[in-house]
């Protein structure tokens, strides 16, 4: 409509540009829409020009309806909303996988491709191993021993948690959104004994829609992917989707920080040194990883932040690479009411991985949830 307008305009006033850039856009769409490269387009990207197209009078009302229903049967070619893929095989049945994936039909959480990770992939492993703080791991691996497998992980990224369960011999399922973080995990399974690598089925899903055809007794989120999901909606689906995988007597195992609202006061606009590894292909080079938050939004309880990874060679910086985050974080009695939004009941709580009392000096808060049982 704004397009037919300004055609009548003349052309050289300040109106007539208008009309000329309106005809020029026009044109755009409707070469765009009709040779978009449909392998690199998402869903939503469709659904946009598409929009447009219609607008701009170059979609006739019938096209328009048609390509809306055949864009919302088209699977979106990276997320996986409720249809998780079996991770790494272009043939599902070669990787004996195909049991397992399961379409659970339409969700009504927004299926958009979050590219996290892809830079924090490269230097996921050698980070955390410089980090003498991160504890969880024989806290995970006893309760992977104690329920048996297979378990679920859901987030399981590079393997970090994953790897050592399976390495005790315990059979593990892993989920993931990040392609990125995937390879990580399927190239360091490459180097694992063929025992390992038996035990171990990975998807890429998103844990907000992904269902397996398969109950666990022990679903577990080590080191914080909740803190991913930044609507409340996103966070019940997270908490829901967990839950729909837990069989009878299934526990659910995660855990998230305690704030410290002081130290999220003092770190806005600050670049703060996090940590500092050596380059595990050239012990000459230094990686730093720094990180700068630059917002906090007390209303949604998130903060958002920009890491920087830097490589140095003596004095001299080679390289660096940036990622942005933004994280959720939980109060208690939040975590409480959202267990009751998704049907889910605390078993155990801790303050630490050491298992002490969730109170004031707690660092994490690490929940132990099953399904509800009694009504509400
Ligand atoms: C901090 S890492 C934890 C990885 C692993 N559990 C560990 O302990 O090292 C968070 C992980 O959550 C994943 N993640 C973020 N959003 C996700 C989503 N919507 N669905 C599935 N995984 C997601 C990231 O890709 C990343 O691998």
């Amino acid at each position: 409509m704004f397009v037919a307008k300004t055609e009548r305009v003349e052309e050289g006033t300040a109106d007539g540009v208008l009309c000329a850039r309106a005809a020029t856009q026009k044109r755009e769409q409707k070469s765009r829409f009709k040779s978009r490269d449909k392998a690199n387009f998402s869903k939503e990207d469709d659904l946009k020009v598409l929009a447009w197209s219609f607008l701009a009078g170059n979609v006739s009302i019938w096209k328009f309806k048609l390509t809306v229903c055949a864009l919302r049967c088209r699977q979106h070619p990276v997320t996986t909303g409720p249809h998780a893929k079996p991770f790494g095989h272009s043939n599902p049945k070669a990787a004996g996988l195909e049991d397992l994936a399961c379409d659970t039909g339409r969700s009504n959480v927004k299926k958009k491709a979050v590219r996290t990770y892809t830079v924090s992939a490269k230097y996921y492993d050698a980070a955390y191993a410089a980090k003498k703080d991160l504890v969880d791991l024989p806290f995970y691996v006893e309760l992977a021993k104690k329920y048996g497998g297979p378990v679920l992980e859901i987030g399981c990224g590079t393997g970090r948690v994953l790897l050592p369960i399976v390495r005790e011999g315990v059979e593990i399922h892993g989920a993931d959104q990040s392609p990125a973080m995937l390879r990580v995990l399927k190239k360091r399974l490459k180097s694992e004994s063929r025992e390992v690598r038996s035990k171990v089925r990975l998807f890429q899903g998103d844990m907000r829609t992904v269902r397996l055809k398969k109950k666990y007794s022990l679903v577990i989120m080590p080191f914080r992917p909740l803190q991913h999901m930044h609507t409340l909606k996103d966070q019940i689906a997270a908490l829901t989707s967990a839950a729909a995988h837990l069989n009878k007597g299934g526990v659910f195992a995660f855990d998230v920080f305690l704030p410290k609202f002081e130290g999220i006061a003092a770190a806005i606009g600050q670049k703060r040194l996090e940590l500092e590894w050596n380059d595990p292909e050239d012990a000459t080079k230094v990686v730093r990883r720094y990180y700068r938050m630059e917002s906090w939004d007390k209303i949604n309880q998130t903060f958002a932040g920009t890491f920087r990874f830097e490589i140095h060679q003596g004095e001299k910086l080679l390289a660096e690479e940036t990622e942005t985050l933004r994280m959720t974080y939980y109060l208690y009695p939040q975590l409480r009411a959202l267990f009751l939004l998704a049907d889910l009941e605390a078993v155990k709580e801790y303050g630490s991985f050491a298992k002490t009392p969730l109170d004031d000096t707690a660092e994490q808060m690490v929940f132990l949830v099953r399904k509800r049982k009694s009504g509400r």
